[in-house]
């Protein structure tokens, strides 16, 4: 006898002006099941629950909730059909008292609204799933996991019959991420279907019933998670993109440039970030850092930047202590900062290519006698720039925003790297994310440039979320997990498979 899925997608697609964030994808959900959506950042999960959610219109594909193909035009549709889902960030109104929250639109959903038997309810609910929260308490007095166990309550008294949780965990402690793992065992039990958004690969193992891995917009399998192994799976979601070889010419390495002590850096949420991470580059040195998002990478480079706070610790630039002298002083000391996305945050583009450019070059000596900026000059330099580094542009004067993404980068490098100490090579390259988007010829560009100035005597750190160029161009990687480095080695002594391991399971295999 077969049973009927909760909800069945079917051949979903969702394209975004410079993604398919969903191709074609196939996805079920049955009563009592928990499913674990497991993949990396921009996988496409979010879009797809999104799309379940009545979010966002798919642009192809079908959607069955219990056999019948339905439209679901908004979150109202899908609460109607008994969907519900719990965002990353959550939508509580935080003046309000709990019990506001939960009974908040509560009509729309078609319930009668009658006190006692909500009251009720709420109570049922907590006493079941070992919640303990105060109906009249103002939201913004919760912690974090009571919130989402007000969102879940929501949810709950809405009657919804398949939850959707997108990253829960991402915000919880290790003993709230318990709890939350078996109230949703508990609603399982109970017949409600649970899709579980995760990109911690032993979480769907230790929660779910059945796994589907998604990478790059499309489902790579969809499996029971008891026949299924943590090596399968990272392999699964990290994939192995076939990636063009590089020429790494030998390099012989110099002094150490960078020497990083014990990093304490708090995160924007206010929690240790880096908890305690010793680094070091030397000259003639590529250091590629490895690591899931989101494990305080970003975090890492910003604060070797001088851009970010270092709590404890010291961060030395050739033997000078250099902690907290700010990013001024860092770029006076040799320091390139290509920060991620840099082709949205570092260009204006609703300015011309030679001011993108004299964004850091306007208070050079070179460039700027004692009161004005001499335009003659950077005008020259733009040319220069514009052609050593290959930037598809007419002129200097060409506005930024009518280049493409990789050209755009290409502006950002050759501002970045040839601006730290007029004329002079970097002494350190902190490179955050440069090849992410870029389409093919760009990313060897990126390559070659780095390797260049790894031959000129350059320190260079750089992240990637592609393993396989961390592993092809670094000369030593550093995998970081929740903030800590949990393995360091020389690129040629380890595989694809066991770096990809570690990142996943934030220790040494
Ligand atoms: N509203 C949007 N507009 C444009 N692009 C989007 C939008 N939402 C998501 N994307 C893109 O779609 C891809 C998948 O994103 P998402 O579904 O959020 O991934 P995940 O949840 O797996 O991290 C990413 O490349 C992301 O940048
Ligand atoms: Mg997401």
């Amino acid at each position: 006898m077969s049973v009927t899925p909760l909800v069945e997608l079917r051949g979903i697609v969702k394209r975004f002006p410079n993604v398919v964030a969903n191709d074609r994808v196939d996805f079920s959900l049955m009563p009592g099941e928990v499913h674990a959506l497991l993949g990396e950042n921009a996988a496409g999960k979010t879009t797809l629950m999104n799309i379940l959610y009545g979010l966002y219109q798919p642009d192809e594909g079908e959607i069955y909730v219990k056999g019948k193909r339905v439209r679901i035009r908004s979150p109202a549709d899908s609460i109607r059909l008994g969907i519900g889902m719990v965002h990353q960030s959550f939508r509580l109104i935080p003046v309000h008292t709990v019990w506001e929250n939960v009974v908040l639109g509560l009509k729309e959903a078609g319930f009668v609204l009658n006190r006692k038997k909500l009251t009720d309810m709420v109570k049922k609910f907590c006493e079941e799933y070992g919640w303990n929260i105060d109906p009249n308490a103002r939201v913004w007095q919760l912690s974090v996991g009571e919130k989402q166990q007000v969102e879940l309550l929501k949810l709950l008294v809405r009657r919804a019959e398949v939850l959707i949780l997108d990253e829960p965990t991402s915000v919880l402690t290790p003993q709230e991420t318990k709890g939350l793992f078996k109230a949703i065992r508990t609603m399982a039990k109970s017949g409600k279907g649970i899709i579980f958004i995760t990109h911690k690969l032993e979480e769907a193992l230790e929660v779910s019933d059945r796994v589907t891995v998604m990478r790059k917009g499309r489902v790579v399998a969809t499996k029971p998670t008891g026949e299924v192994t943590a090596e399968e799976l990272a392999n699964l979601m990290i994939g192995r993109p076939v990636l063009f070889k590089i020429e790494k010419p030998e390099v012989k390495k110099g002094g150490i440039v960078l020497e990083a002590k014990g990093l304490k850096v708090m995160g924007d949420r206010g929690v240790l970030a880096l908890d305690g991470v010793n680094l070091c580059a030397h000259s003639g040195e590529i250091v590629g850092i490895a690591g899931i998002a989101g494990n305080g990478q970003e975090e890492l480079m910003e604060a070797l930047a001088g851009l970010r706070r270092v709590e404890a610790g010291k961060v030395f630039i050739d033997g000078e202590d250099v902690t907290n002298k700010g990013a001024g002083y860092l770029i006076g000391k040799g320091v390139s900062y290509i920060p991620p996305e840099s082709t949205r945050w570092a260009i204006v583009r609703d300015m011309r290519l030679v001011e993108n450019i004299a964004l850091k070059f306007y208070r050079s000596r070179d460039f700027s006698g004692m009161l004005r900026i001499d335009w003659h000059k950077l005008f020259e330099f733009s040319r220069k720039l514009i052609d050593e580094y290959g930037i598809a542009a007419h002129s200097p004067s060409t506005l930024a925003g009518t280049l493409s993404g990789g050209n755009l980068q290409r502006v950002v490098l050759a501002r970045e790297l040839s601006a730290t100490q007029d004329g002079k090579v970097p002494r350190l390259i902190l490179a955050a994310y440069p090849t992410k988007g870029l389409d093919v010829a760009a990313t060897e560009f990126v390559h070659s440039l780095l390797l260049k100035h790894r031959s000129m005597g350059s320190a260079i750190v750089f992240l990637s979320e592609d393993l396989e160029e961390i592993m092809m161009l670094s000369d030593r990687i550093v995998v970081i997990s929740k903030g800590k480095v949990v393995g360091e080695f020389l690129s040629k002594e380890k595989t694809v498979e066991e770096v990809g391991m570690m990142m996943l399971k934030g220790s040494a295999a």
